[in-house]
């Protein structure tokens, strides 16, 4: 089992068990898996990666294996990606971040405490993933992130006002994501938390991640991505399907009132 190479806080990878997944299987096309529910979302075809870092390659590999178009881009002009996507993500697209974000969906995968170099104007109106963690250690200490109630992905929100934010994708370390995929209905199917404000938006990715390989969990709205960050128990999975929703539960459960907006930051700790 492959374990987060880098000094990143990022999810940990424990032992596999009886019931994992015996090889990377992405799925193709298939959506009765996810568990969000809601209006019929159209799918999308197209994948905006911003970050062409370990999870935005991740990311993309694994969205091009399972039948997308994949543009990526970085802060720098796309001529200066071209060769390492060329290389890391064989079938991508480097573009420039104006037309990575005309995707149906955006992933965001950039170190966080450089979340302020993203485009409100440009990202309005878009479902984007969230796919980014706070780590004091690697991003500094950022004010922003430090007043122990609001996630980080609800700070992003903030300040992507105009865009759906979806936070998911953080609790998987950039190996896993290529290795844990599985096919729909594999027993024992890795799953990931999904938690947005917007319903639709959260369906949309949930699908995506079921085209991925990963079962999605519904959470509920972007508050309840309080308990999914570093230092939860779902952040340190991996975690089937019923076990993120146990997990779910029971920090819910605990809220004063039951909502998400009651859950305290890494409740699952
Ligand atoms: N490593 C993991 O296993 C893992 C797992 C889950 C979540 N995460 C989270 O995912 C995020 C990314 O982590 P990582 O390890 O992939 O980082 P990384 O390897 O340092 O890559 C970051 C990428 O973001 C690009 N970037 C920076 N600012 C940008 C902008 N405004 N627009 C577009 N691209 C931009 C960087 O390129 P330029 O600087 O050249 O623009 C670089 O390609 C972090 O928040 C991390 O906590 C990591």
């Amino acid at each position: 089992m492959s374990h987060v190479g880098n000094n990143q806080a990022q999810p940990h990878q424990t032992e596999p068990d009886q019931t994992e997944p015996e090889q990377a299987q992405p799925a193709q096309a298939h959506s009765h898996q996810a568990e969000v529910s809601g209006q019929p979302a159209s799918r999308p075809q197209t994948i905006g990666v911003l970050g062409a870092g370990r999870v935005g390659t991740a990311v993309a590999r694994q969205a091009l294996k399972a039948g997308y178009e994949v543009k990526i881009a970085t802060s720098r002009p796309a001529a200066e990606n071209a060769l390492l996507v060329e290389i890391i993500t064989p079938g991508a697209a480097a573009v420039d971040v104006s037309e990575a974000v005309q995707a149906d969906l955006v992933v965001v995968a950039v170190p966080l405490h450089r979340y302020r170099t993203l485009s409100p104007e440009a990202l309005a109106g878009k479902t984007v993933i969230d796919a980014m963690n706070y780590w004091a250690p690697i991003d500094g200490t950022i004010t922003d992130f430090e007043d122990g109630v609001r996630g980080s992905s609800e700070v992003v929100q903030e300040f992507l006002a105009e865009s759906n934010i979806v936070k998911t994708l953080n609790h998987i370390g950039y190996h896993d994501l290529e290795a844990d995929g599985a096919g729909p209905g594999t027993p024992g199917r890795r799953a990931l938390a999904v938690a947005g404000d917007d319903p639709e938006a959260r369906t949309r990715v949930a699908e995506f991640l079921d085209r991925l390989g990963y079962d999605a969990v519904d959470a509920g709205p972007l508050a309840a991505g309080r308990v999914f960050q570093p230092g939860t128990a779902i952040f340190n999975g991996p975690h089937t399907a019923a076990a993120v929703r146990d997990l779910l539960g029971e920090v819910l459960d605990n809220a004063p009132d039951n909502t998400p907006d009651n859950a305290p930051a890494a409740a699952a700790a």
